[in-house]
């Protein structure tokens, strides 16, 4: 989704500001641009494609004051005349990520106060309601925040002024942006990824905050206009932790990373001999004792993690689980339970629809809320009561991997706390629990050793047009999340079913055109499994099998099979994920798509 750089330094910060965005690509866009401010005049330079084409169209540009912009089409096709940033008569240009839900209304107004418009966006209305403000007072802080105080709807925004070199302004609401302090010099961003190169020392802006920064400071002032103070962070994001290094993709990288990602997640748990509730936060234990029930809320592959969550949660805890998709819920009459601990996963912390979920279980009088999320200083962590935090590290594919992962570890942990808490886990059966956690690191790892094999497998897919997932019970989700990233890295049409539901419809798509990847685990469901497989098999369908280790199954005509090298019990879903995973990027790699920039997607979709 769109991502944000501004920065104001003695030194020319074109440079800064590329290799900014450059490092905000994996959020997804389509177009980018920048705008500097050199002798009381805005230059600004715009580009569709990469940020690539925009550092070679800026090769003349510099100066010490600018904002930059990389476009997620929402109002208006990708194009150059839609790229960001929108200037107002030469005078003001804007940045903005999220979307203006009343800009029709205001464009009409100012379209007749001559105000000539030159995009299709709804965020160009801001850069002409600041200068509209502007040319009355002339401050841009004081314009931005009449302006602000029109708008409906979502934003982060940065802004300049062409006869105003010392200052820039930012702001955000419902759309994330931060501050970097460096010494002497001051920046802005979507995310701390993109000044790493210049600073560690961040500060997050509130909802509401709209920020003045110069050379030497910045003063932030909440949504009521008070100037207040806001505490500065030190990232623990390394340079290195979003370089490529040896791989050819962020997804293989990503993919490679979940033995470290796991263990780093499950680190404070696999060391100790006893779980605690307290590793979700100082009020986990009051709260845990309160609730009756749990209702998930989350989107894209986040929402398969609480649907695996959901079957631990009732089998393990024996406390009834409610999955829901986060952008439904939120517009949904549901009847609220108090006594409902309301869990929201989420990689980034700032999907849209997960925050608007939340604030909407919130305002039915739910009290009783966690996170479970990847960036600590996200909107989501903060808006939650109790935490726990998935130590993935960046994550900068577009299609997640070891957040997923990290999620389900996260989940299996609060399964077995609220298990324990309700009398249903005994000494042993936690240390055996314990034990298959401290394992996954290692178990995770010799999945990655069937690399070489699923990329043979892939081969078989690079020419189909369809693939069908089956999965039972705990797998049914992993079948869903595999259909998904199949589908949005290779562009392939992919569905998941439970196998169950296969006669009552799928099975008529079924031919030797149509693959069938089926997820099958050495568990209660396997042979029910097996009836399913073979009724593909009746049809001409091949069959792509994962199993485990001591299968039953075993390849024949028309049956590749490809064997887990373990069963990992309750942990089995985190293992056939990585699979499928590899299968996923295999295939798109024998189609060439952009594997980390698939087209259309955004990682962080901080729009409805
Ligand atoms: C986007 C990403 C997905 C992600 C989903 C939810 O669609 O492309 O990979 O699962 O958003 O994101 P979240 O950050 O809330 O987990």
């Amino acid at each position: 989704m769109c991502g944000i750089v501004g920065a104001i330094a003695q030194r020319n910060i074109v440079p800064v500001l590329l290799q900014g965005l450059q490092r905000l690509e994996y959020r997804g866009y389509d177009s980018a641009g920048l705008a500097v401010v050199h002798n009381r005049q805005l230059q600004r330079v715009r580009s569709t494609g990469r940020v690539a084409e925009l550092t070679k169209s800026s090769a003349n540009t510099s100066g010490h004051l600018g904002i930059a912009h990389t476009r997620w089409a929402t109002h208006g096709v990708p194009s150059e005349r839609n790229a960001h940033p929108h200037l107002s008569n030469e005078l003001i240009a804007v940045v903005h990520n999220g979307i203006i839900e009343n800009y029709e209304e205001i464009r009409a107004r100012l379209t007749a106060q001559n105000y000539i418009f030159t995009s299709d966006t709804d965020s160009e209305v801001i850069a002409h309601l600041i200068h509209s403000h502007y040319v009355r007072n002339h401050n841009l802080l004081l314009a931005t925040q009449a302006a602000l105080a029109e708008l409906v709807g979502a934003y982060a925004i940065g802004v300049v002024a062409a006869d105003n070199d010392t200052h820039m302004i930012c702001a955000r609401k419902g759309s994330p942006l931060l501050l970097g302090v460096g010494k002497g010099e001051h920046f802005i961003a979507s995310d701390v990824s993109a000044l790493l190169s210049v600073t560690k020392n961040v500060v997050y802006l509130e909802e509401g905050d709209v920020a003045e920064i110069s050379l030497h400071g910045y003063r932030i002032f909440n949504a009521q206009g008070v100037a207040v103070e806001r505490p500065v962070h030190i990232s623990e994001m390394s340079s290195e932790s979003v370089e490529l290094g040896e791989y050819r993709h962020y997804m293989q990288k990503e993919i490679h990373e979940q033995p470290q990602a796991l263990a780093d997640t499950l680190e404070g748990v696999c060391n100790s001999q006893t779980l605690v509730p307290g590793i979700f936060g100082a009020e986990a234990a009051a709260t845990f004792a309160q609730i009756d029930s749990l209702l998930i809320l989350a989107c894209g592959t986040s929402h398969h993690a609480g649907m695996v969550a959901r079957y631990w949660l009732e089998e393990i805890a024996g406390i009834p689980c409610t999955v829901e998709i986060a952008s439904e819920y939120r517009y949904r009459v549901s009847v609220a339970n108090p006594k409902t601990l309301v869990v929201t996963i989420s990689q980034s912390g700032e999907t849209a629809d997960t925050l608007a979920a939340l604030n909407h279980a919130k305002s039915l009088g739910h009290n009783h809320t966690l996170s479970i999320c990847n960036v600590p200083e996200s909107a989501l962590v903060r808006l939650s009561k109790l935490r726990l935090l998935t130590r993935a590290g960046p994550e900068i594919g577009v299609a997640s991997t070891k957040a997923f992962t990290t999620q389900l570890a996260a989940l299996f942990l609060l399964t077995l706390v609220l298990a324990k808490l309700r009398g249903r886990l005994g000494k042993e059966e936690e240390q055996r629990h314990l034990h298959a956690l401290r394992h996954l690191p290692s178990a995770a790892q010799a999945v990655l050793k069937l690399e070489p094999e699923i990329a043979h497998l892939a081969e078989h897919f690079a020419d189909k047009q369809h693939a069908l997932f089956l999965g039972r019970g705990l797998h049914y989700p992993i079948a869903l999340e595999g259909a998904l990233k199949l589908k949005e890295i290779s562009y392939i049409h992919a569905e998941a079913y439970p196998a169950g539901e296969l006669k009552h419809g799928p099975l008529a798509l079924v031919d030797k055109d149509m693959p069938v990847i089926a997820v099958a685990p050495n568990d209660a469901l396997l042979e029910k499994l097996k009836s399913n497989l073979q009724e593909v098999r009746a049809r001409g369908g091949e069959l792509y099998v994962f199993a485990d280790a001591g299968t039953r199954l075993q390849s024949s005509a028309g049956v590749h099979l490809m064997q887990m090298p373990e069963h990992a019990g309750y942990l089995s879903p985190i293992l056939h994920t990585i699979a499928l995973q590899l299968l996923a990027y295999y295939v798109a790699l024998k189609k060439g798509t952009d594997v980390d920039k698939p087209r259309n997607l955004a990682k962080s979709v901080t729009v409805e």
